[in-house]
């Protein structure tokens, strides 16, 4: 039986419907992720979870138990906000204890419990310190442990890393994956960081005006994206304009108005004279100077390059096709010492497995 079931829930404000029938079933042990732009309702379906807002219309089901009528305080749950609702009077140690105290714990199992939480944080030598002695990250690690103290059968977390910056946001979301398995707690995790839910998590929702548009494991989502929506958003992606013209068995062919034909992998239930786009990521086009000799399973085009945006390690070069159409391709940088390979107005081949894309259909 999984963890949490949630069915068809809706949630309205006025009449605005900010989580529009969503049904999801989370697994105990998983790290599950609700990702989408600002406004989609990831907080308020969290928010429901917690039992700090209560749906129009739908189940929450926790171990198979309805919790309707469960007041927040006495679901097995709890919440890691973007600010960390620290106490500032008090000590690391103190804040993490305090969930213990108000449960009435034994005195000696809440010392030996919080030592043992602020090892799972690795805060190990700050149980003294007071919260503004501690760094953003640091903050936000007394905050989960404090959470996770009470041992809840699911940890809910809202955008809980957006306050940090970027490096320190890739070490805590190390950090992250690293407790969850420690501690083995089910994580829900919200986040309109498309990066971040890639990296961190079993499972991605992705969510777009209340819905969930792809429910899919981040391998899936990244590259079999189910819609034009969860393709543009997760990533960069080109989106070409296609109509299927021909297809076969392990291939199909798709005419990409104005500037030809491309073959790739036969989309599901495709039929001949149906309109869609081809979702093409931008590593996997290569740009050459002169056609390759063994251009069997490749989709090729001459362009010109029209910009190039050096960012280090990579470079990314936008193409203009024949029609007009523009195309991002990404290269890394990786031979030493060279920037870029081209230069705008450079007459270019542009090629592409033919299984590289994946065509959407409308
Ligand atoms: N109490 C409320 N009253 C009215 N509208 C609300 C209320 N809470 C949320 N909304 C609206 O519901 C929609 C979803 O809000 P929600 O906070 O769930 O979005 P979100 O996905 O968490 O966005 P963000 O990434 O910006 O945090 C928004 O359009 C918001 O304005
Ligand atoms: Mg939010």
């Amino acid at each position: 039986m999984a963890l949490l079931e949630i069915k068809n829930i809706v949630k309205q404000f006025g009449d605005f419907t900010a989580v529009d029938n969503v049904s999801l079933s989370i697994e105990t042990g998983e790290f599950f992720t609700l990702l989408g732009p600002s406004g989609c309702g990831k907080t308020t379906l969290l928010r429901m979870l917690a039992g700090f807002e209560q749906p129009d219309s739908g189940e929450i089901l926790l171990d198979g138990k309805n919790v309707a009528n469960v007041p927040p305080e006495k679901r097995p749950v709890h919440t890691v906000f973007q600010s960390y609702a620290l106490f500032p009077h008090m000590t690391v140690a103190d804040n993490i204890a305090f969930p213990l105290k108000m449960a009435k714990k034994d005195p000696a199992d809440i010392q030996k419990q919080v030592s043992k939480l602020l090892e799972d944080v690795r805060l190990a030598q700050f149980g003294n310190r007071f919260p503004h002695e501690l760094s953003g990250g640091q903050r936000q690690r007394v905050a989960i442990a404090r959470a996770l103290a009470n041992r809840p059968r699911l940890l809910l977390l809202d955008e809980p890393l957006s306050a940090l910056d970027a490096k320190l946001r890739e070490q805590m979301q190390i950090e992250l994956i690293n407790l969850q398995k420690e501690v083995g707690i089910t994580f829900i995790y919200v986040t309109h960081d498309q990066g971040e839910a890639l990296a961190l998590s079993h499972r991605i929702a992705v969510m777009n005006k209340g819905t969930v548009e792809q429910l899919d494991i981040p391998e899936k989502i990244y590259g079999f994206p189910k819609n034009r929506f969860v393709a543009d958003f997760i990533g960069q992606c080109n989106l070409l304009d296609g109509t299927i013209v021909e297809v076969g068995s392990d291939r199909m062919k798709v005419e990409i108005a104005g500037v030809g034909i491309a073959e790739t992998l036969p989309a599901e239930g495709a039929k001949v004279g149906a309109k869609g786009t081809l979702a093409l990521r931008p590593e996997k086009i290569k740009i050459s100077s002169s056609l390759p000799a063994d251009v069997a399973d490749e989709v090729h085009f001459r362009g010109t390059v029209h910009d190039c945006l050096y960012l280090g390690d990579v470079t990314i070069y936008i193409v203009e096709l024949e029609n007009g159409l523009l195309l991002e391709a990404m290269l890394p940088n990786s031979a030493s010492g060279q920037a870029k390979f081209f230069n705008d107005n450079d007459a270019v081949e542009i090629a592409w497995r033919f299984d590289a894309g994946h065509f959407l259909t409308e």
